[in-house]
């Protein structure tokens, strides 16, 4: 019972059984968005007979992702579609052995590691750049899918995959997929039946874990000093002497290289997509980079002369947040809003609602990188802009994914710019992380 006399925050009731299940299946963020407009800051949804709890302040998220953490695990849903590739990583493992783990990684995502990897990300935006052609189209999103692999596996691995950059697009696809279609589905077939989703998505994983064992074993038998993430890795050590097991360096290298490739791709795809709908803001851009830059590849210390570069990929983490939801159980009774929540309940923040919330962003549709040159972010209740989580559970790769968003904008912008093509439809999936459906087919203009 709550301080105002009800048991549960309001909201719709939904159909029986299925909730708000279809609604969510059809459009998920458009559902998001009339939840919060209809019922406030803190919404009950049911979705197949579990109630979420969709909070829209905040304050509240504050004591999600903060507050509250240590009653929080994540969420059952996000276990289920993700934990069959990315095993005890870093993104979903609890309590003592989260801890540990990430307290051995912190190290290698210290800013003066990082800023070693910035000469790679270049490269890699320069060789990507050497295959296309002006006047040409492609598809953008691949093309940003390719390079931000070639970043993640030089950096994470030391080492390149050429050939096996499409074979991994493919798999990483299909596997979000059918684990999020499994995940939503009421009816599930168990995942040992020899259905052909079942079995091609068991071979998809043995083939990423060909790869990464494959790169780890190699490792085992190198002896050259290294400096990727996967060498930093395998030397951590805990505090009494005892390092990973090879089953845990599978396991942090699948995540790091899934969570860290993927969502920073996603970033620049967006980035270009919206650059390319507002000509303003990208001809302000190219005056910026050319009057810093003179037409030279951006440095890490150029970064900070480099303003409204830094406000158009906060803009646009804005308005297509790669992380769009964040979801958690409480594994304890909390109180929000007044509200008594269960244990067992799922609790739901959501970037794509909150960044777009008009009580803390003028104009909340618009690309707007302007709004950010005033010191925005320090005004900001904690709580309203979010693309990298907050609290302990905060995005490990960060800074990471922010130097490589500005430093391949500042390579490719200076180059060349993308316009979409007629009539190609631009649809936000979202997926575990918020994908255009089709791509995005661009033409290429050389400047
Ligand atoms: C634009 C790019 C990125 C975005 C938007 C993003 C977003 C996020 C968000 C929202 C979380 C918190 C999830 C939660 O609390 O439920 C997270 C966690 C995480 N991210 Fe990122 N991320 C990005 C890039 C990266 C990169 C480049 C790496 C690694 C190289 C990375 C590795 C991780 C890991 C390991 C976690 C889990 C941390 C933990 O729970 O201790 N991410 N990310």
């Amino acid at each position: 019972m709550t301080n105002n006399g009800n048991h549960a925050p309001p909201g719709p009731k939904g159909l029986p059984i299925l909730g708000l299940a279809l609604d969510v299946r059809n459009d998920a963020l458009g559902t998001l968005q009339r939840m919060a407009r209809q019922y406030g800051d803190i919404v009950s949804m049911p979705v197949l007979r579990m109630n979420r709890i969709l909070l829209n302040r905040p304050d509240y998220i504050q004591q999600l992702l903060i507050l509250d953490h240590a009653k929080l695990h994540k969420s059952i849903l996000t276990k289920l579609v993700i934990g069959p590739l990315l095993g005890q990583g870093l993104l979903i493992s609890e309590g003592d052995f989260w801890r540990r783990q990430r307290r051995l990684a912190q190290p290698a995502f210290h800013r003066s590691r990082t800023n070693e990897y910035s000469p790679v990300m270049v490269e890699c935006a320069l060789e990507r750049m050497r295959q296309w052609r002006g006047g040409e189209t492609r598809n953008i999103a691949e093309e940003m899918m390719k390079l931000t692999l070639e970043v993640a596996v030089r950096t994470l691995f030391g080492t390149t995959l050429a050939g096996d950059s499409e074979a991994i697009g493919k798999a990483m696809t299909f596997l979000m997929r059918y684990y999020l279609r499994r995940g939503r589905s009421p009816w599930r077939v168990p995942a040992s039946w020899p259905t052909p989703a079942n079995r091609r998505a068991r071979r998809e994983v043995e083939y990423m874990d060909s790869l990464i064992y494959g790169i780890i074993s190699d490792r085992k038998r190198d002896t050259q000093p290294r400096n990727d993430l996967l060498s930093m890795l395998m030397a951590a050590m805990h505090e009494d002497g005892s390092q990973m097991t090879e089953k845990q360096v599978r396991d942090e290298s699948m995540t790091l290289f899934v969570a860290g490739h993927e969502t920073t791709a996603l970033s620049l795809v967006w980035t270009w997509y919206l650059l390319s709908e507002n000509p303003e803001a990208e001809a302000r851009l190219h005056a910026e980079l050319r009057a810093v830059l003179c037409g030279r590849p951006a440095e890490v210390s150029d970064l900070e002369k480099l303003p409204y570069l830094n406000a158009v990929v906060h803009e646009s983490l804005r308005l297509y947040p790669p992380a769009f939801i964040m979801a958690r159980m409480n594994v304890e009774a909390v109180s929000v809003g007044g509200y008594e929540i269960p244990p067992r309940s799922t609790l739901l923040a959501s970037q794509w609602v909150m960044h777009r919330d008009a009580r803390f962003f003028e104009q909340p549709e618009g690309f707007l990188p302007e709004r950010w040159l005033d010191g925005l972010e320090s005004r900001l209740p904690p709580g309203a802009y979010f693309p990298f989580g907050d609290g302990p559970r905060r995005c490990i790769g960060q800074g990471f994914a922010m130097l490589e968003t500005a430093l391949v904008i500042a390579a490719i912008a200076q180059k060349f710019r993308f316009r979409l093509t007629k009539g190609f439809p631009v649809v936000p999936e979202p997926l575990v992380t918020l994908r255009p459906k089709y791509g995005i087919e661009m033409a290429i203009e050389a400047r």
